[in-house]
């Protein structure tokens, strides 16, 4: 099967990258991982974590901190074009973008390719391959639901991880998974076999 690319961007919901990489790789795929720089600030600021810039390092440290041996990792710069995802030749399956920094979104939007997130979002969108948002802010501006709009039009699907209590999470980690599972489903059947909805508790 073709790789996923899994981008991550300075806005504020980075377990939810953590986990969808966990996932992706316990199902055995592999994956294409970008940090912007932004998301290297934030993963300091909110979670005390010092990643690797450097693609092997960084390769061995989420390898570590997820406890995983499956699948295949491949890790880039944020600013490296020259790598194998910035081309629409090379075939990948999906991109996700999570968290989605309203940023990222503007670029994204402009068709300002001056990162890899960005020229590879560029690539999905030109490509006609998947592309699943998830956007972090609120309240969202007129510019953010205009820039939002436009990559819907384009063909990005917008998934915005809005909490629900219809499923009676008990832990944080409870919702993560909610969160996650909505993000991942669309693109393959039981990507995420994690616990699903099926009707109110008798
Ligand atoms: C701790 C922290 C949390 C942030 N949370 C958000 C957020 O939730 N949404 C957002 O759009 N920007 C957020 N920002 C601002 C972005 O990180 C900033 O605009 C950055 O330039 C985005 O760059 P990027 O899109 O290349 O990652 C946050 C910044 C910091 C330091």
């Amino acid at each position: 099967m073709d790789p996923y690319v899994l981008a991550v961007t300075g806005a504020s919901a980075q377990p939810l990258a953590e986990r969808t990489l966990q996932l992706l790789l316990q199902a055995g795929r592999s994956v294409h991982l970008v940090l912007s720089k932004g998301a290297y600030s934030v993963f300091q600021a909110e979670q005390g974590l010092s990643v690797p810039v450097d693609p092997q390092r960084q390769m061995n440290f989420w390898r570590d901190r997820l406890s995983s041996t499956s699948g295949e990792l491949i890790c880039h710069r944020w600013n490296d074009q020259s790598v194998s995802i910035a081309s629409g030749s090379f075939r990948t399956r999906a991109m996700l973008i999570v968290p989605c920094s309203m940023g990222t979104v503007g670029r994204i939007n402009a068709g300002i390719a001056s990162g890899l997130i960005e020229r590879c979002a560029d690539v999905h969108l030109k490509e006609g391959r998947p592309l699943v948002i998830a956007p972090r802010e609120t309240p969202f501006n007129l510019i953010h639901l205009r820039n939002l709009t436009a990559l819907a039009e384009a063909g990005a699907r917008i998934a915005a991880p809005i909490p629900a209590w219809y499923t009676q999470p008990r832990t944080l980690d409870d919702m993560v998974d909610f969160l996650v599972i909505r993000l991942l489903d669309g693109l393959e059947r039981d990507l995420a076999p994690l616990q699903r909805w099926s009707g109110p508790i008798e």
